[in-house]
């Protein structure tokens, strides 16, 4: 595993290649999720070097959390311990914005009991709520990095101007945006619009901040991996059955990038998904590349892309092809 120190938060060493917990647990909402492979996953991961770990208390409805907590008892002071706040749900699991004193102060509260630990090392606002001011939520943010509950703050899904005017308000230390081969500068995300264009204007203010930026779905949900076809389908249990982009003619635009992209990698002689990770992990202001992963060959897999150095002329290649296919 290599690691990488950031200047926005400079006494971490963040491994390169972290593990998105979204899918973990039984109730994640991925299909094949089962709990007891899901903790050897994690186990899995600590074993290859893997320390930053990215969860929310939506992922699972609470569930992601609780299995992360039992599976990183005894293993805690060794792990920078990523969450976020600011998803609430009803009793029919309607999903809701709330980034209000009170939500973010509870769903800390929540973490901090169901991840088993008296601080988190990172809290990041999950999506932008523009029902309530910035000032009112920095107030949440500043009490809990005074009483030591969180160790630093993070901003997600934000546009670039309210991210500037949050850092104005608390200090920011990461961003976590969409960002993977195929999406550059996404406009949405499943069905939802996203107010910032990641590789266009995220990056810059990253690297220009010295803040670290976490790409989520780094294989474009296992798209890039290389797995899968045009014509694949994913069943009403697979998350991946609510995104737009994975279907119909948008899904076959998609692929037919994929497909340019399959012959680098083997010239290369790595993997697509090595070569999607690497890719991501030699930009500078990128950190921990949150891979999400249901088993442990997987991020056994996804940890060993941190080993691999795309030469200049690979990544001229790469170039080439995406120059070719803006999207
Ligand atoms: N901030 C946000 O709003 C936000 C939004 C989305 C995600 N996230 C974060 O980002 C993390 C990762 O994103 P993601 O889970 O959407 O997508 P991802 O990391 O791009 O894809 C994950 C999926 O790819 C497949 N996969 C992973 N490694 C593989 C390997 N080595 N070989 C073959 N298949 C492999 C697995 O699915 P199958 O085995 O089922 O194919 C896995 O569940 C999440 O867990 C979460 O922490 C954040």
């Amino acid at each position: 595993m290599r690691y990488k120190s950031f200047a926005a938060m400079p006494h971490t060493r963040l491994s390169v290649i972290g593990f998105g917990c979204w899918a973990l647990g039984e109730k994640s909402g991925w299909r094949d999720s089962d709990d007891a492979e899901s903790i050897a996953t994690v186990h899995k991961a600590l074993e290859c070097g893997v320390t930053f770990f990215d969860t929310a208390p939506v992922y699972g409805f609470n569930g992601s959390e609780t299995l992360l907590g039992k599976a990183l008892k005894g293993h805690r002071d060794s792990v920078t311990l990523a969450s976020k706040c600011g998803m609430l749900w009803d009793e029919n699991r309607t999903i809701r914005r709330d980034l209000s004193y009170a939500a973010v102060r509870g769903d800390v509260e929540g973490s901090l009991r169901r991840l088993q630990t008296d601080h988190l090392d990172l809290l990041q606002l999950h999506w932008p709520d523009h029902a309530v001011p910035l000032e009112e939520t920095a107030r949440a943010l500043h009490e809990l990095l005074a009483e030591g509950k969180i160790r630093a703050v993070g901003v997600s899904n934000f546009s670039l101007a309210d991210s500037r005017a949050m850092q104005r308000l608390v200090p920011l230390s990461t961003y976590q945006g969409l960002y993977n081969l195929l999406e550059r500068n996404p406009e949405s995300y499943h069905n939802i619009e996203l107010e910032y264009r990641t590789e266009r204007e995220i990056l810059p203010y990253c690297l220009e901040t010295g803040m670290a930026f976490l790409p989520y779905s780094p294989l474009f949900q296992g798209i890039l991996t290389g797995r899968f076809t045009a014509h694949s389908t994913f069943g009403a249990d697979d998350v991946r059955s609510a995104n737009p982009n994975l279907a119909g003619t948008a899904f076959a635009r998609y692929m037919a990038v994929c497909e340019q992209l399959k012959p680098i990698a083997v010239e290369a002689g790595i993997s697509m998904t090595h070569m999607a990770l690497a890719w991501l992990c030699q930009q500078p202001a990128v950190g921990p590349v949150i891979c999400g992963a249901h088993r442990p060959d997987q991020i056994a897999d996804n940890a060993a892309a941190a080993d691999v150095l795309l030469s200049a002329e690979t990544l001229t290649k790469i170039q080439e092809v995406l120059k070719k296919n803006a999207m």
